[in-house]
């Protein structure tokens, strides 16, 4: 099984996978795995560079980060293929080819080119998207300037909302709770997920 974490920067991705990866890797025989967008590969390491050169905000260069996001994406596709739709292994993905429709999407790029870059890309089995209001997302940015300005994260968010009506197994998780409130909720979630897919009568096969 193949899950993949969305949402706007800072919404807790990152710290729920950390809770839920300890909480499969502790109470079950699963094998568990876990990746994240971008990756510690060659191109996913050129990835953070580029998006930190102001050359990055051009839209020729938009095109090229799109690019090398689904590329990027590539690298992990075998990886991805040994745990979708495998009862018995559970890969965790921090971001996927959703972030590239959420994020890189605008008046000049549009959604289905986006989807045409990616398309021999794996999509998740089920998606968790957090969602918390801008203004929280600002307020939890350690950094004094967001790379994101306030404008572009409600443009991303709309995106995400968006794209969660629109898709199958994508789950909308109030981020704005507590930490093990989310955490909890995000169990029931993969919980009912699992017992309709897999039919197994419980949290995937323990
Ligand atoms: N439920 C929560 N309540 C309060 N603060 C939280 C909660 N979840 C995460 N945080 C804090 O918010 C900040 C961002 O969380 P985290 O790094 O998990 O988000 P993220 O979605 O991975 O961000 P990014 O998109 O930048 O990778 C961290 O300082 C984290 O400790
Ligand atoms: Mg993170």
């Amino acid at each position: 099984m193949y899950i993949a974490f969305e949402g706007i920067d800072n919404c807790g991705k990152s710290t729920q996978i950390k809770l839920l990866y300890n909480y499969f890797k502790n109470n079950t025989e699963l094998k568990v795995g876990k990746i994240k967008e971008p990756s510690n590969s060659s191109i996913g390491k050129f990835i953070l560079e580029f998006l930190k050169s102001d050359e990055a905000l051009s839209d020729t260069n938009k095109e090229i980060t799109s690019l090398l996001f689904s590329a990027d994406r590539l690298t992990q596709k075998s990886k991805i293929l040994r745990y979708k739709n495998n009862p018995d292994n559970l890969l965790i993905s921090d971001r996927s080819y959703i972030s590239s429709i959420c994020y890189q999407s605008n008046n000049h790029i549009n959604t289905s080119w986006i989807e045409q870059l990616n398309k021999y890309i794996p999509q998740p089995d089920l998606t968790l998207l957090l969602r918390i209001p801008v203004d929280m997302s600002i307020q939890r940015s350690s950094q004094d300037t967001a790379y994101e300005t306030r404008k572009q994260l409600k443009r991303i968010q709309n995106n995400y909302l968006h794209y969660a009506m629109n898709h199958n197994h994508t789950y909308i998780v109030n981020g704005a709770q507590a930490r093990k409130t989310i955490h909890k909720n995000i169990k029931k979630i993969i919980k009912k997920y699992t017992q309709n897919e897999y039919n197994n009568g419980g949290m995937i096969r323990q």
